[in-house]
């Protein structure tokens, strides 16, 4: 995809309904934590000290929970150990490749019953290990973090299986496209495309609240070709292979350079060896999903100012966005938020769910999909 220039062009759309929304606060433990620090600022200091004490213990509950579910869902899909030439055997041989990266391929598989998968296959030699819990171990968090999921925007994975010869399988449930594809084909007109934009931004937000709110994990890898589409339309985010958990009660941490150059927020590269919130990078992310969305374009090449599209952007970013997200200005307020270049002055994902513009495809699409 090529850059947006600054005098493309969208249609304007008034599609967006008004009725109230009925979920702004749900699973928004992070920020009611935050709004306690807050008030707990204002109090004596031995109050303060209980109300942190309690917010502390909000999230270790959250925390202990949710490694309970995880370990729970752990133990339901543990690595398995099957004989060389299991996976074609149950699942049917490779039909089609769907992807491929840096460590293996993702393959289309159909089994005996006619029931899709999508199978993520690498190498992983077994001279490595003396055991099959210590090659679980040694996995990934790609592998140890795609099966604690339990949300209907993140890929389901079904069963993780090692191969006596070394190969390891992710069997997922299969997705017919990734949105990259999606839409880099699409043929339709510019009222349809803000429409499907919207609900990609919508199921794309849940997701990430889910991961960021519940699972206390950072995508950091969010980007059209990690977001696959179902035939209906329902969004599934795939690939945890950059992903990582974060302290909810401290952040702020060294997360390095990581993601694909259009989708990169700024501070990375500001920040790369200092300290940074990896929130604020997944909503940066969302924000360029959304414009590439909207065009079929990537806004620059890279956050830096070298580059001359983000350059202009940094003088004038009024402007472009008006051109970018003209169908709709609560829409734009919410995109402008979202890039905002100083990383403290972006929302974080509740703050995303509780936008007026979020509150009405809340109240659209809620009834699609919700969690
Ligand atoms: N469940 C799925 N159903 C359909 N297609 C999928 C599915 N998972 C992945 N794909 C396709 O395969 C491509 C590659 O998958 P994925 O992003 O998981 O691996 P990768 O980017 O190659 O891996 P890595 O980043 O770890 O090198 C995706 O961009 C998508 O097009
Ligand atoms: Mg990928």
């Amino acid at each position: 995809m090529k850059s947006i220039p600054s005098n493309s062009f969208i249609s304007p759309t008034t599609t967006l309904c008004s009725a109230a929304a009925t979920e702004t606060q749900r699973n928004n433990a992070l920020q009611s934590v935050k709004n306690l620090f807050k008030r707990a600022s204002l109090v004596r200091k031995d109050r303060k000290t209980n109300l942190k004490l309690c917010a502390k213990t909000i999230v270790q509950e959250r925390i202990i929970k949710y490694t309970q579910e995880s370990q729970a869902s752990r133990s339901r899909c543990m690595l398995e150990l099957q004989p060389p030439g299991y996976v074609s055997q149950a699942f049917g041989p490779p039909v089609k490749l769907l992807g491929s990266g840096t460590d293996g391929y993702v393959n289309l598989h159909v089994d005996p019953a006619g029931v899709k998968f999508a199978i993520k296959s690498f190498f992983c030699p077994k001279k490595r290990f003396t055991s099959l819990n210590e090659c679980y171990e040694a996995l990934d968090s790609e592998i140890r973090m795609s099966v604690m999921f339990n949300h209907p925007n993140i890929v389901r994975v079904y069963r993780m299986i090692y191969e006596a010869n070394g190969y390891i399988y992710i069997v997922m449930e299969y997705c017919d496209q990734d949105l990259f594809s999606l839409i880099s084909n699409l043929d339709s007109s510019p009222a349809e495309r803000i429409e499907l934009a919207n609900y990609m931004f919508y199921q794309l937000v849940q997701a990430v609240s889910y991961l960021h709110n519940n699972a206390f994990v950072v995508h950091r890898d969010i980007k059209l070709d990690n977001i696959c589409v179902t035939k209906d339309h329902t969004l599934k985010l795939v690939d945890f292979g950059c992903s990582v958990s974060y302290d909810p009660l401290r952040p702020f941490g060294r997360y390095g350079l990581t993601g694909s150059d259009p989708y990169i927020a700024p501070e990375i590269f500001l920040l790369a060896n200092s300290i940074y919130d990896p929130r604020c990078t997944d909503v940066w992310a969302i924000g360029i999903v959304y414009l590439a969305m909207l065009s079929s374009r990537f806004p620059w090449e890279i956050a830096k100012v070298s580059d001359k599209n983000f350059n202009l952007f940094l003088s004038q970013k009024h402007k472009l966005l008006q051109y970018w997200v003209q169908h709709d200005p609560v829409a734009r307020s919410l995109i402008s938020d979202i890039l905002s270049v100083d990383p403290s002055k972006r929302p974080n994902i509740s703050a995303i769910k509780s936008h007026p513009f979020f509150i009405n495809l809340h109240s659209r699409y809620s009834n699609t999909n919700d969690p």
